[in-house]
């Protein structure tokens, strides 16, 4: 990408390390195409500034530094065959306006991007969606699995090597406590469903508030599955598998999968060696009642981490710890991601200390928390899909589709719509609102449930950005297959030109996203893109224009518009439509 090679090609003119010198895209194109601060840098920093060749003169000023910087660069013909104009702004700003012919060659790439590179030989794992079995799909696990996919897809585009893994929540003590109330209702297992179990784990605690000796029970029942009796076993894989089954019908409506659905429970041996650890047993403390603990103190967390309960039980943290025992063996990951929500802090943090601790992890592997927020109801609660005492989510996406529906029976262009086609645009319009609604956010901050916001053609909303693509394909259909040389001259005007430029950066938004662990600034840009291609539309005539060399850049620019589009919603998980 032009932003690394323009790194590269600075830090050699100028002698420097790559840590020395920052590369940017400014927020606002009258800036340039890419800036860089180091003027302002080295001015203030004399070791910094030794280092710079010795024509270059320090002056007066950073922006005296800048200038002297700027002409000893422009003699450079590796850089000044892309860059065209090297400009400085106050305060001492350098900033670079690649070529014109650099931005139309670019064009040529689009369809083909070659920067697999970037993640060649390195892997990353994402755990997302995650959610437990015998309680409904909620809305938090749906922020995980769009988030999840989203960062999948951001990574896989960059050549990583990527594995996604539902890590279900299928084991623990309170499937005792499910067992017990199974065992003692009576009810046939046929007659299960995940209503009914989030139901009876409910009323298990309701008896067991009055009646304490239950909770024995329970964990007479959760050892007994620990040590793998057969009637607890058939018992909690019936849970399972109907949980399975519901939750696969939000996948399908959702169109994501696995590649990977371990869960919990898969980490019974891993844990057990895990316990036989010669480092986990020298750091293995006596904790309260019992309870064996890790303690991370030096890692400034005052909370230890449970390992053993003080009935000997393992945790959620422990499963977790052998988890990433199993994800560093197997899959030797360069980059752990977890997305899950932000009320896990304190547990992520003990994981990872204690991984390093005990040298699970290396120091190199990064390992993240996205620590996503919560989505909230208009009066700034806690958004809740319940519905006399049920979360139903499915009932949210189908609710999208037919609000999707609406709009899109209502819409001129659908007119010639068969009533089939109808139903499968608006699944991927209702389904796209969603995802795009969650994905425009940043991912840590909270977000106010609005059908109107989710559903909005006129703002920065998914519908907003599939019409824009409908509208680019049915520009492209209507011209049918056209010329472009790119060896001819063009003249381009400014608006082509600010469509031109910021499309060139569309892979360094990738890039961006990713490395930040932030979809949203995919959909800031696709929203931009939308924003500035719908009024160059509204502006100059495309298929009307009489001159043929204005109408084949214009439509290569359609073009580019559409594939960038097509690519960046794919990356989202959004299916492109092309008519709505
Ligand atoms: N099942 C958990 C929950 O719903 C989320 C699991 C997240 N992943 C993990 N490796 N702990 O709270």
């Amino acid at each position: 990408m032009l932003d690394d090679r323009l790194k590269d090609i600075l830090v050699s003119l100028l002698g420097l390390e790559r840590d020395d010198l920052s590369v940017e895209i400014p927020e606002n194109q009258n800036f340039g195409d890419y800036t860089t601060n180091i003027a302002m840098r080295a001015f203030g920093d004399k070791n910094l500034f030794s280092r710079l060749p010795k024509e270059i003169e320090k002056g007066k000023s950073p922006q005296d530094l800048a200038l002297s910087i700027a002409s000893f660069l422009e003699k450079s013909k590796d850089l000044m065959q892309f860059v065209g104009k090297i400009e400085v702004k106050r305060p001492g700003f350098i900033n670079f306006w690649l070529k014109e012919d650099t931005l139309i060659y670019n064009l040529r790439y689009l369809d083909t991007y070659k920067n697999k590179n970037i993640g060649r030989g390195k892997t990353v794992v994402i755990d997302y969606s995650s959610p437990n079995i015998a309680k409904n799909f909620s809305i938090g696990h749906l922020r995980s699995t769009i988030i999840g996919q989203a960062l999948y897809n951001l990574y896989s585009f960059l050549g990583y090597r990527v594995i996604g893994d539902n890590h279900l929540g299928d084991w623990g003590s309170q499937f005792g406590a499910l067992i017990c109330e199974i065992i003692n209702s009576n009810v046939s297992l046929d007659s299960l469903t995940v209503e009914k179990l989030e139901e009876m784990y409910v009323e298990f605690n309701r008896k067991a508030k009055e009646d304490p000796k239950l909770q024995d029970q329970a964990r007479f029942w959760f050892k007994k599955l620990e040590d793998g009796d057969p009637k607890a076993r058939k018992i909690w894989q019936t849970c399972r598998k109907i949980s399975l089954e519901e939750f696969e019908r939000i996948y399908k409506l959702l169109g994501v999968s696995f590649d990977f659905v371990l869960g919990e429970s898969y980490y019974e041996d891993e844990m057990k060696a895990l316990l036989k650890d010669k480092k986990l047993i020298e750091n293995l403390e006596e904790g309260e009642a019992g309870a064996k603990i890790i303690r991370l103190d030096e890692f400034g967390i005052k909370t230890p981490l449970m390992v053993l309960k003080s009935d000997g039980a393992t945790t959620y943290a422990t499963r977790d710890l052998a988890c990433l025992r199993f994800r560093m063996r197997r899959f030797s990951a360069d980059i752990v991601i977890y997305e899950v929500g932000q009320e896990q802090t304190l547990h992520f943090k003990q994981v990872f200390a204690a991984s390093r601790k005990l040298g699970i992890v290396p120091e190199d592997v990064i390992l993240y928390h996205t620590q996503h927020g919560l989505y909230l109801d208009q009066s700034g609660h806690k958004f809740s899909t319940r519905k006399g005492g049920v979360v139903n989510l499915e009932d949210v996406l189908k609710e999208a589709i037919k609000k999707a529906k609406e709009i899109i029976t209502n819409s001129a262009t659908s007119r010639n719509l068969s009533s089939d086609k109808i139903e499968e645009v608006s699944e991927k319009v209702g389904i796209g609102a969603i995802k795009y609604f969650d994905l425009k956010h940043s991912v840590k901050s909270d977000i106010v449930f609005d059908w109107n916001k989710i559903l909005s053609l006129e703002g920065n909303s998914g519908p907003y950005l599939q019409y824009t693509f409908a509208r680019t394909f049915s520009v492209l259909k209507k011209a049918g297959s056209f010329k472009f040389d790119f060896k001819s001259a063009f003249e381009v005007n400014e608006d082509e030109k600010s469509l031109l430029r910021f499309i060139f950066h569309f892979e360094e938004v990738i890039k961006k996203a990713a490395f930040e662990f932030s979809p949203n600034l995919l959909c800031d840009f696709l929203f931009e893109l939308c924003q500035k291609f719908n009024s160059f539309y509204d502006k100059y005539p495309i298929l009307k224009e009489e001159d043929l060399k204005k109408r084949q850049l214009r439509l290569k620019l359609t073009e580019a518009v559409s594939l960038v589009l097509k690519k960046g919603l794919g990356i989202l998980g959004i299916e492109a439509v092309e008519k709505m």
